[in-house]
C-alpha cells in the first residue's frame, strides 16, 4: 500500500487526481480542502473509497496538520508522496482590499507548512524514492498585470523547490514543481472572466483570445494533469528533482 495526501483535491487538478490515483487498490490517499462539502463530495466519487481519508482544514494551521496525523495515527505512520496542489487565484491590488496577505499566505507560506509537517512522515516511508511535488503556475515564469500575488506566490515556490530538492536530495526525497498554463477549472474560468470584465469583452471571446495565443490553442483538462501527478509519484520517476515542469500548451518556452 502506498500512501498519497493531495491539497486542493475539493475540485479542479487536485479531485481529478484523486480520482486517477483512487484506480488503484494499493494506493491510500489523503484528500484535503477547507471546504467539507467539497472534500466528501469527492471521497464518494473515488474508486476503493472506505480505504481513503478525507479532511477539512486550511494548510496553513500546523495543528490542524497535527491533528490529521494524530487521528490517523495507525494509517498515516507514513506517507510516499505528497501533491502541494491547494492555491487560490485572482489579481490583487494595492490598499485597503488588497488581497497580497491572502494569497501570500495560502500559496506559499500554506505550501511551506504543508510540507514540512509531511516530512516526518515521508521520511519513514520505505520506499526508494519518496515525492514532492507543488502546484506552481505558468505565472512563476511570465508575468501579468494585477496578478503581483499570484505571480509573487508561484514564483516562490520554484525557489522553495531548489531548496528543498538539495536539502532532502540524500534522502531519496524529490521535490519539483508544476507550472501549467490555463488548466479547465473554476480557477481558470474565474481568471477567464476577470480578464473578460478587465477588456470589456465577454467570456467566450476572451476564451477564444487566450487560446489564440497559445501554440497549441487548447486549454489543458485536470485529467490531463492528474495523468503526470501519477507518472510524477510512480517508480519509474527516479531523476526528476529541483525542476519546475511546464505543461502549458506551449505558452512558455525555456
Ligand atoms: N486552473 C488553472 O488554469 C491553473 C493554472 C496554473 C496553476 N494553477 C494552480 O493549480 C492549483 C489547483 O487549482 P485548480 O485550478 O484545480 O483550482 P480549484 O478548482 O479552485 O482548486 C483549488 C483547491 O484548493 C483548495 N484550497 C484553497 N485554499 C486552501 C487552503 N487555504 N487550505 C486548503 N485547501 C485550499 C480549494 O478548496 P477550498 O476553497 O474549499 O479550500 C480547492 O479544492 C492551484 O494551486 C492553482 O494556483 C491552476
Amino acid at each position: 500500500m502506498k500512501t498519497y495526501i493531495i491539497t486542493g483535491a475539493g475540485s479542479g487538478m487536485g479531485a481529478a487526481t484523486a480520482r486517477l490515483l483512487s484506480k488503484d487498490p494499493n494506493n491510500r490517499l489523503v484528500i484535503i480542502s477547507r471546504t467539507k462539502s467539497n472534500i466528501d463530495e469527492v471521497l464518494t466519487s473515488l474508486d476503493n473509497k472506505e480505504q481513503h481519508i478525507a479532511a477539512a482544514f486550511d494548510i496553513r494551521e500546523a495543528s490542524a496538520w497535527k491533528n490529521l496525523f494524530a487521528t490517523y495515527s495507525d494509517k498515516l505512520a507514513s506517507i510516499d508522496g505528497l501533491f502541494a496542489n491547494a492555491g487560490i487565484g485572482g489579481a490583487n491590488h494595492y490598499g485597503e482590499n488588497d488581497r497580497w496577505d491572502e494569497i501570500i499566505s495560502i500559496n506559499l507560506t500554506g505550501t511551506y507548512v504543508s510540507i514540512q509537517e509531511c516530512l516526518p512522515y515521508l521520511r519513514n516511508s520505505k520506499q526508494a524514492f519518496k515525492h514532492i511535488l507543488i502546484t506552481s503556475s505558468c505565472l512563476a515564469r511570465f508575468g501579468v498585470p494585477a496578478y503581483t500575488a499570484y505571480c509573487t506566490a508561484k514564483t516562490g515556490l520554484l525557489g522553495l523547490t531548489r531548496s528543498l530538492a538539495v536539502e532532502l536530495g540524500s534522502e531519496k526525497i524529490l521535490v519539483n514543481a508544476l507550472c501549467p498554463g490555463w488548466v479547465e477549472t473554476e480557477m481558470a474560468r474565474a481568471g477567464i472572466q476577470l480578464l473578460a470584465n478587465a477588456i470589456g469583452k465577454d467570456y467566450q471571446s476572451t476564451f477564444d483570445e487566450q487560446m489564440g495565443i497559445v501554440p497549441l490553442q487548447r486549454i489543458t483538462q485536470p485529467e490531463e494533469i492528474a495523468q503526470f501527478v501519477k507518472f510524477m509519484f510512480s517508480d519509474l520517476q527516479t531523476s526528476i528533482t529541483g525542476q519546475g515542469l511546464d505543461i502549458n500548451n506551449g505558452s512558455f518556452m525555456i
